[in-house]
């Protein structure tokens, strides 16, 4: 089966561009939409451009739609999309809160139409290593793990006028940047089951944090603590893990710790089996590439639901970590160990 995908918003847009053009067999870019049609045809190459998305949605010869918009319109334009027949690729964040991601699930069960967060960093040879040991019960108990989300980011990033607000980019570097890196640690380890936060707005003259620091629990009991700043002279983004049987550590650049070089220790009781499994490990593909086959598979299988639980885990993480900063106090998500995905308690 091959969908046609349309691309709205045109910057990290062509990034899904090259994604759709490099599986052929899987999907055929129909429409690029962007408010600035010159940038919609930067990426759209013989592809029709348009600059009104509903109206794209009124296109029946579309099947999926791929959303590059500033944040704040994303939860707004899946719903739209849902409701005109079309599934969902949608970039971080789809929506601001773990209510807005319930409204979207709902959804998906009225309307059959899917919704896929782009987590593509969960698509890396490095922490596809490290998933592919503990899908093997290689790692026994966790006792910590950290993300380094130590970025860099001047003034002329902040003059895009919809980053630095609330109302636009519905958080700061936790929602933007570190959000990533966090998805990473709790792919592996699972949800959080308390978080504590400190944020601060240091390095710009910006509404939103720019700085944060975050000590959490695992719903298992490893402890977290997760670091970020756009204020980094030297760009890092940096992931270590200290479970019972293997110590995992990231490389360090910045926007792809998910990929290779990691470093993979394991104890003397584990050498041969950690060491066996890494070598019949087969990478595949990674990233953007990755995480579009993962969305072509799902629909060729008929699945009813799309990958919304996902992003779950890191949105409610983010969430009580707002709360968390808001209040002074630790927050402790409702229903820590069960079979449910966490929520975020709401602080006002
Ligand atoms: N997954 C990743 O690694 C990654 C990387 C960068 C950005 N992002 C996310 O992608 C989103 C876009 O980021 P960006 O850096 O490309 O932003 P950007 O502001 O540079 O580009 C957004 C584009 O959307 C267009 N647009 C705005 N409103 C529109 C509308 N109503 N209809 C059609 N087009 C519209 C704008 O004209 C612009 O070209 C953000 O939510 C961001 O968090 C994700």
């Amino acid at each position: 089966m091959r969908y046609r995908i349309a691309i709205v918003g045109a910057r990290i847009g062509g990034k899904h561009a090259a994604a759709i053009a490099a599986l052929p067999d899987c999907f055929e870019l129909a429409g690029v939409c962007d408010l600035d049609p010159a940038r919609a045809s930067g990426i759209a190459g013989t592809t029709p451009v348009s600059t009104d998305y509903a109206g794209l949605l009124e296109r029946d010869d579309i099947d999926i739609v791929t959303l590059c918009t500033p944040s704040h319109l994303h939860f707004e334009q899946t719903r739209m999309a849902q409701q005109a027949g079309k599934h969902v690729v949608c970039e971080k964040p789809v929506a601001g809160t773990v209510e807005d991601l319930d409204q979207l699930a709902r959804l998906e069960a009225e309307t059959g139409r899917l919704v896929f967060p782009v987590l593509q960093k969960r698509h890396g040879h490095g922490l596809q290593k490290l998933r592919h040991l503990r899908d093997r019960d290689l790692l026994g108990r966790l006792y910590v793990a950290s993300a380094e989300s130590h970025w860099s980011r001047g003034a002329d990033y902040y003059a895009n006028p919809w980053r630095g607000r609330l109302a636009t980019e519905l958080g700061g570097t936790l929602m933007t940047h570190a959000i990533h890196q966090h998805d990473m640690v709790l792919s592996i380890v699972g949800s959080v089951q308390s978080v504590f936060a400190r944020i601060a707005t240091s390095v710009h003259p910006i509404e939103t944090e720019d700085c944060a620091s975050i000590t959490a629990t695992s719903v298992d009991g490893g402890l977290l603590s997760f670091s970020a700043t756009v204020g980094s002279h030297a760009p890092t983004s940096r992931l270590r893990f200290c479970f019972e049987h293997l110590t995992a550590e990231s490389s360090t650049d910045s926007k792809a710790p998910h990929r290779d070089p990691w470093s993979f220790t394991p104890s003397d009781t584990r050498r041969e089996a950690i060491g066996q499994a890494l070598s019949a490990f087969v990478p595949g593909d990674e990233d953007f590439v990755s995480l579009y086959r993962a969305v072509h598979a799902d629909l060729v299988a008929g699945r009813k639901t799309g990958r919304l639980d996902d992003f779950r885990p890191v949105l409610a993480l983010t969430q009580a970590a707002y709360a968390s900063a808001r209040s002074g106090r630790e927050i402790f998500l409702s229903d820590p160990g069960s079979a449910q995905a966490p929520r975020a308690i709401h602080i006002q």
